[in-house]
């Protein structure tokens, strides 16, 4: 792949991953990432198996939309040819961050849409997004209102899969705007990593019953590389398949309502 692929949570167990495969492929990666300790030990870790790989990091904190700025102010007249939107988070308590926005929400959906929209312009023609989901998004649904929960409306899996619906329809309405750039979906499915410890006291149960069961990061990632090199748009990458959006999510009408939410939130709290 020409041009630069940037990797967002790149230090976590599918961003790593995908560090790791794309370095194997001969591909320039920025790693963006909010500890930069952490991503030179996986830079290291890859470098040591794969020696001359161009990997490069930069600081990115998606929960704060000044970070989002300075990270795409910071790249240099480099083309980006792909954005992997990899890094995620399931907060378990309400809080919010210094722009306002509860945090799940911050990390998975407006630090996202932020990065796209002042990525496109340095994204080369065909440069590809791909936006990992989940399939905990089936089984809820969203209004505007969504974006901003309460402190009553918060709960921890709930506003987490709400936070990833949110950017699939977000990624719906941004491939029907930008069709310079190629959008497309990746599922995981259920992955050994950090994110299954909810922080509940039957973690250690889940640990034995449950992890062993999880798919390992790298087949977890294998949908979003998948995506990355098709060639495709619009597509939902799901386990070895290339999918159209599942019908369940088709709602043209809900997409341009909650983009225009949206953009209306950026603009009046954000100066954006
Ligand atoms: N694991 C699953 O079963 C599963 C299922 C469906 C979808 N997913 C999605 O897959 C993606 C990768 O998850 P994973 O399982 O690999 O989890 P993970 O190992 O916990 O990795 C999450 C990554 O996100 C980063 N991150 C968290 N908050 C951030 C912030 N404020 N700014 C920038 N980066 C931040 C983490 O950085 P630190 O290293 O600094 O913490 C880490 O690199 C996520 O989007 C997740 O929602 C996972």
């Amino acid at each position: 792949m020409d041009g630069t692929v940037i990797i967002t949570g790149a230090t976590g167990a599918m961003g790593a991953a995908a560090t790791r495969a794309l370095a194997l492929r001969g591909s320039t990666v920025l790693m963006a990432c909010r500890n930069v300790l952490k991503a030179e030990e996986v830079r290291n870790r890859i470098l040591a198996e794969v020696p001359g790989a161009d990997i490069r990091i930069g600081k990115l904190d998606l929960s704060r939309t000044n970070s989002v700025r300075t990270f795409v102010d910071s790249l240099g007249p480099e083309p980006i040819s792909a954005l992997f939107n990899n890094a995620g988070v399931i907060s378990r308590e309400y809080s919010l961050t210094a722009d306002g926005f509860e945090n799940t929400f911050a990390v998975n959906y407006f630090g996202p849409v932020l990065l796209m929209r002042l990525l496109l312009p340095k994204m080369i023609p065909d440069a590809v997004v791909v936006n990992m989901v989940s399939l905990t998004c089936r089984y809820v649904s969203i209004d505007g209102n969504s974006l901003k929960p309460s402190g009553k409306d918060f709960s921890q899996l709930g506003t987490y899969a709400r936070s990833k619906l949110a950017l699939l329809r977000f990624s719906l309405e941004f491939a029907r705007r930008h069709p310079e750039v190629r959008v497309n979906l990746a599922d995981p499915g259920i992955v050994n990593s950090n994110m299954i410890d909810l922080g509940h006291w039957f973690d250690p149960l889940a640990d034995v019953l449950f992890r062993p069961f999880c798919k390992s990061p790298e087949r977890g990632v294998q949908p979003a590389l998948n995506a990355l090199f098709s060639g495709e748009r619009n597509r939902y990458f799901v386990g070895k398949r290339c999918r159209a959006i599942p019908s369940v999510y088709l709602d043209p009408d809900l997409d341009l309502r909650l983009w225009l939410t949206t953009e209306d939130i950026l603009r009046n709290e954000l100066n954006l």
